[in-house]
This record gives C-alpha cells, sequence and structure tokens, in this order.
C-alpha cells in the first residue's frame, strides 16, 4: 500500500518535471541572457539609442517599426537587415512593405560596431533589434513604458523579398484582415490593437494614404484633410514624389495613449487605424486606452515582450552576425 503511494508521488514529480521541461522549451529567450556572456551589452545598445534619439527622435520610431517588420517575416531574427547579395538578389529589405520607407539601418550598424568592439561575435543582430525596439519605448516614453525584453535570439541565414507582403499587411486593409495577419503569427485582436499605439509617434510617406484616406467616403477629420491634401502631391507613390508628415500631429514624439484619442476624433493617417473602430470589441478596447491613465502602456509592454518572441531561433539554430547586413559564411 505504502509503496504505491510512493510510486504515485513518484509519477507525480515526474510529471511537474516534465511539464517544467516543456514549459521552458516553449519560452527560450531569458532576460539578462548576455549578464555572463557580455555584461555591458544592453547598456552600450541603451547608450546608442539615447544619443541617436536626442538627435532625431525618428531614430526611435524605426527601430520600433523594426522589430515589427523583423518579427513577422521569418520570425524575430534580423532577417530584415540582410543587404542583396549574388547569391540572394531580393532580400527583404526591398520589398514593397519596407522599401523605401523602413529606416534605421544605419543605426543598427552603428550598435552592432559598438557591440563588436565590446565582445565580439557575442550579441546577435536580432537581440540588437528588440533592445533597440526596447530601449526607444522608454525614451520616448519618459520612462513610462519600461520593460525588460528576453534575449538569446540568434540571426537567420534566410530573407527573401517575396514574403513581406504575406505577412505584413498593407495601411488599406479592414479589421479581419488585420486581425488575421496577427492571429497567423499568434497575436490576437488586443495585440493589435495595442501595437497599433505605436503609431503616436514617427512619420508616413503620403503614398500609404493618398488617395485612399483622402477621398469623399473617407471618415477622416476634414480639417486633418484638408492638411494632408496640403502637404502631399495627389500623384503620390513610393520612391516618387512622396513626402512625410508626422503620424501624430498633437504629440508627434511622444510615446503614449494620444494614438486612441486621435482614432476617436477620425485624425489617424491608415483605414488600418480607423478599422480599429469597426468592431464593438476592438472599439471598446480604443476607448479605454484612449481614457484610462497607464491602461496602454502597462499592455504594450507586455504586447512588445509577445512580439519579441515571434518564431524566435535560439541555441544551435542560426548564427550570431558579424556584419548585421551579410551572413557569416564559415
Ligand atoms: C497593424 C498593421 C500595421 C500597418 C498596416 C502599419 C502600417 C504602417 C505604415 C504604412 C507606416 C508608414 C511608413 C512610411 O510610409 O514611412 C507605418 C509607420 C510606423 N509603424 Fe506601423 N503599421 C502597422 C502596425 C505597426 C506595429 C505593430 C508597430 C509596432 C509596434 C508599428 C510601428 C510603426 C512606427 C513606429 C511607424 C513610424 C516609422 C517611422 O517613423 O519610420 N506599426 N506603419
Ligand atoms: C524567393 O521567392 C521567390 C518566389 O517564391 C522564388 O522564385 C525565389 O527563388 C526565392 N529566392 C530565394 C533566394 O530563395
Ligand atoms: C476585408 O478585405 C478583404 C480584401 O482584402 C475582403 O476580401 C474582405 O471581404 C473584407 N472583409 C470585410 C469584413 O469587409
Ligand atoms: C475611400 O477611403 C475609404 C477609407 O478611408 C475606403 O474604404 C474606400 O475604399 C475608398 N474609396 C475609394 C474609391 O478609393
Amino acid at each position: 500500500m505504502a509503496a504505491a503511494g510512493d510510486e504515485k508521488l513518484y509519477l507525480l514529480v515526474a510529471c511537474s518535471l516534465l511539464l517544467l521541461a516543456v514549459g521552458c522549451q516553449a519560452s527560450p529567450l531569458q532576460i539578462g541572457f548576455y549578464h555572463d556572456r557580455c555584461p555591458q551589452a544592453e547598456a552600450i545598445v541603451k547608450g546608442v539609442m539615447m544619443d541617436a534619439i536626442s538627435q532625431n527622435p525618428g531614430n526611435g520610431a524605426a527601430m520600433i517599426r523594426m522589430l515589427f517588420h523583423d518579427c513577422f517575416v521569418e520570425g524575430c531574427d534580423a532577417s530584415v537587415l540582410l543587404d542583396p547579395t549574388p547569391f540572394s538578389p531580393t532580400p527583404e529589405k526591398l520589398s514593397a512593405p519596407n522599401n523605401p520607407s523602413l529606416r534605421g539601418f544605419e543605426l543598427i550598424d552603428a550598435i552592432k560596431d559598438a557591440l563588436e568592439a565590446a565582445c565580439p561575435g557575442v550579441v546577435s543582430c536580432a537581440d540588437i533589434i528588440a533592445f533597440s525596439a526596447r530601449d526607444a519605448s522608454c525614451i520616448l516614453s519618459a520612462g513610462k513604458v519600461d520593460f525588460e525584453v528576453p534575449s538569446g535570439r540568434r540571426d537567420g541565414t534566410f530573407s527573401n523579398a517575396s514574403e513581406p507582403v504575406n505577412f505584413l499587411v498593407p495601411p488599406t486593409s479592414n479589421l479581419s484582415d488585420l486581425v488575421d495577419s496577427f492571429v497567423v503569427k499568434g497575436l490576437d485582436a488586443e495585440d493589435l490593437v495595442i501595437l497599433s499605439g505605436a503609431h503616436t509617434i514617427g512619420r508616413s510617406h503620403c503614398s500609404a494614404f493618398v488617395p485612399d484616406r483622402l477621398n469623399v467616403s473617407s471618415d477622416i477629420d476634414g480639417g486633418l484633410a484638408a492638411f494632408l491634401r496640403g502637404q502631399c502631391p495627389a500623384e503620390a507613390t513610393p520612391g516618387g514624389n512622396d513626402p512625410t508628415v508626422m503620424q501624430d500631429v498633437v504629440t508627434p514624439n511622444d510615446l503614449d495613449r494620444q494614438y486612441y484619442k486621435n482614432v476617436l476624433s477620425h485624425t489617424v493617417l491608415f483605414t488600418s487605424d480607423a478599422a480599429l473602430l469597426t468592431s464593438e470589441e476592438t472599439a471598446k478596447m480604443v476607448v479605454d486606452n484612449a481614457n484610462i491613465p497607464g491602461w496602454w502602456e502597462d499592455r504594450f509592454e507586455k504586447a512588445m515582450v509577445k512580439m519579441a518572441g515571434i518564431e524566435v531561433k535560439t541555441g544551435d539554430e542560426g548564427q550570431i552576425r558579424k556584419n548585421c547586413r551579410a551572413i557569416n559564411y564559415y
């Protein structure tokens, strides 16, 4: 009798250990991955980011968008940073969602140079993107968005310009297409609403919303539409005559909940922003984010960590690039 009881206990302990092991595998990144390998790593990234943002707050917006465009295509593996080569002539960065609007590649190079000088071959480019997006969030929110991001990502070796368009939906998208594109990556409608709040900073090229949002049937605020018609040529096209405007005209460089107030007052640039009001569920979230202090910041921290964990490569997968623009060939 006693023996049978012991066996049961043994089985219970074994099962718990198994569950623990499975749990660990499901979350392979860890906070402070570089504490032993390169103790200064996160401080170095933060130092470069503080300099860069003090010169131009757009550098912060650039890194936050970079994380999104990296993680949604081939996972958070810095595949978006790879330059064309004879063997891979059309990498992700040449695709329409990234080219020519995605910016910040030189800033990543500067961070990588600083890290290679301190700890050669140790810190992945994928982690640089995650750290710099985290630091940008903290700096541009004046410390209100302040979180730790787990690290240990490895860099990918594959990048194809045909892929981004499959995962990064255009700003003309309706709510169901937006939600679907998040669900495919393990995120949900609330993550969509929360992460869209990043459109409280940075810029957009006119071609992203002309003519879509400036036509007669658009719900955009009349005053903003008039302003945008003044800023944007009617024939704006990517790579052509295509000026940029601020996304948030109220507090353009503050990472704050102003975005949600803009959604409610129809002073947002994209159909994809306005679309958040087209279901009761997401509209309620917009109202809460707009009205409850601290609500958005708290959720944005968690959603950024979630996004930064999409399909990550760890352990023996991938490599640690020496140069973020090129894979190591040895
Ligand atoms: C949900 C679908 C989304 C769509 C359709 C979308 C679309 C866009 C577009 C068209 C631009 C303008 C780019 C330009 O013309 O220069 C932009 C900018 C930006 N997006 Fe999004 N976005 C989405 C989600 C996100 C997410 C999840 C994040 C990050 C959490 C994000 C962060 C940004 C930032 C920071 C900028 C400004 C970039 C800069 O100043 O260089 N976006 N987005
Ligand atoms: C990229 O994808 C396209 C379309 O699927 C394919 O034709 C091309 O061979 C791919 N390039 C590489 C380097 O895999
Ligand atoms: C959303 O747009 C897609 C086209 O991208 C369309 O097929 C779909 O019917 C639209 N859904 C709704 C609910 O309007
Ligand atoms: C006008 O803009 C709205 C969104 O602002 C869009 O739903 C609609 O399809 C556009 N119509 C035309 C004709 O471009």
